[in-house]
């Protein structure tokens, strides 16, 4: 039956697909050839795709032609975007669900592949870093988490964080147009406020990855943020003054992550990486404010070193790594 229903939701992607790719009508009739699909059930995809909010115009002798593209997330439209080999391939969108990151690791344990992504339009409980909550109304963010197995030592796995800030910043800009900066080590950020935080999690055994959830939530078409947090947070829509696609941004996701997540396995560091990677960092060259359990110190960040790490120069003049935990950095959230 899942077997029955992938076939029919891959004939709504291909024709979604071929209607973006023609800028006039496409027949019916060349709809069939093409496919390999009867006239009833090209008509039943096309309502389908109507109720997801695309905009179709059927007209008779001429056939078919997209008009406007949709607001809502779907399925067909993230799938008709992708272009990787693997990652995104194996695609599950929800219109609510408790977490994607809860949903990704019970797919992981029962053997879902590299490169799976589960995307919501809704998480009715969203998590973010260090036991904190992440708000995920409905119609207004992207929620989405990719399964990872790479064959990598589980100490290299937190890199990954690095590798999906990277994936996520690309997207932003190649659909938005908006540079965001990277916020060592999970956060993006635009002048000052953030835009994007990713969470990391992983099952290992001492010297084996099982796999690997990353999750990403990205404020997208959100209006207004509570006063308690209007100043720290923003969203792609309040930079761009208007309202974008979703599904545009998760396809070019995973077009992006693809290229990474190769180059990142090829040593196993950032070594391929770090110069993009540390052009995008707002850290970079500003005051940081370490809050290490064994003492607060602050210093300069320098940028990152293969392995990751942020390297941050002491008052004293002395270079020291950063693996993991806070980063303040001056400017950013109100850190004056
Ligand atoms: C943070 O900045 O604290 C990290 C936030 C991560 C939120 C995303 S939304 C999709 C995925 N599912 C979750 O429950 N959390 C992550």
């Amino acid at each position: 039956m899942a077997y029955i229903g992938n076939v029919v939701q891959n004939m709504k992607e291909k024709i979604l697909e071929l209607l973006k790719q023609s800028e006039d009508y496409v027949s019916g009739q060349q709809i069939c050839e093409l496919l390999s699909v009867s006239r009833t059930a090209v008509w039943k995809h096309i309502n389908s795709l109507k109720e997801e909010g695309y905009v179709i115009e059927a007209v008779p002798n001429k056939g078919y032609k997209l008009v406007m593209d949709t607001m809502q997330l779907s399925k067909a439209g993230i799938a008709s975007d992708i272009k990787t080999d693997y990652i995104g391939r194996n695609l599950f969108v929800f219109d609510s669900i408790d977490s994607t990151n809860n949903e990704a690791k019970k797919m992981a344990e029962e053997g879902a592949c590299d490169g799976t992504l589960v995307v919501a339009d809704q998480q009715t409980a969203g998590k973010g870093r260090r036991g904190r909550s992440w708000e995920s109304p409905k119609n207004s963010g992207i929620f989405m988490t990719i399964v990872l197995r790479p064959d990598i030592a589980p100490d290299k796995a937190p890199t990954l964080t690095l590798v999906a800030a990277m994936a996520v910043r690309d997207a932003i800009y190649k659909t938005t147009n908006i540079m965001t900066q990277i916020k060592w080590p999970n956060d993006l950020v635009y002048e000052g406020k953030k835009l994007c935080g990713i969470l990391t999690e992983m099952s290992a055994e001492i010297d084996c990855i099982h796999y690997v959830v990353s999750g990403i939530g990205i404020n997208v078409n959100i209006h207004e943020f509570p006063e308690e947090i209007k100043d720290k947070a923003t969203s792609i829509a309040l930079i761009c003054g208007r309202d974008v696609k979703r599904n545009e941004i998760v396809a070019q996701f995973c077009n992006s992550f693809e290229g990474y997540y190769e180059k990142f396995l090829k040593t196993g560091d950032m070594k391929l990486l770090i110069e993009e990677y540390n052009n995008g960092l707002v850290n970079i060259g500003k005051e940081v404010r370490v809050l290490d359990p064994a003492g607060e110190y602050s210093g300069v960040s320098v940028g990152i070193n293969d392995n990751g790490e942020l390297i941050v120069k002491k008052e004293d003049n002395t270079l020291t790594e950063v693996m993991s935990g806070e980063v303040s950095v001056r400017g950013v959230y109100g850190y004056v």
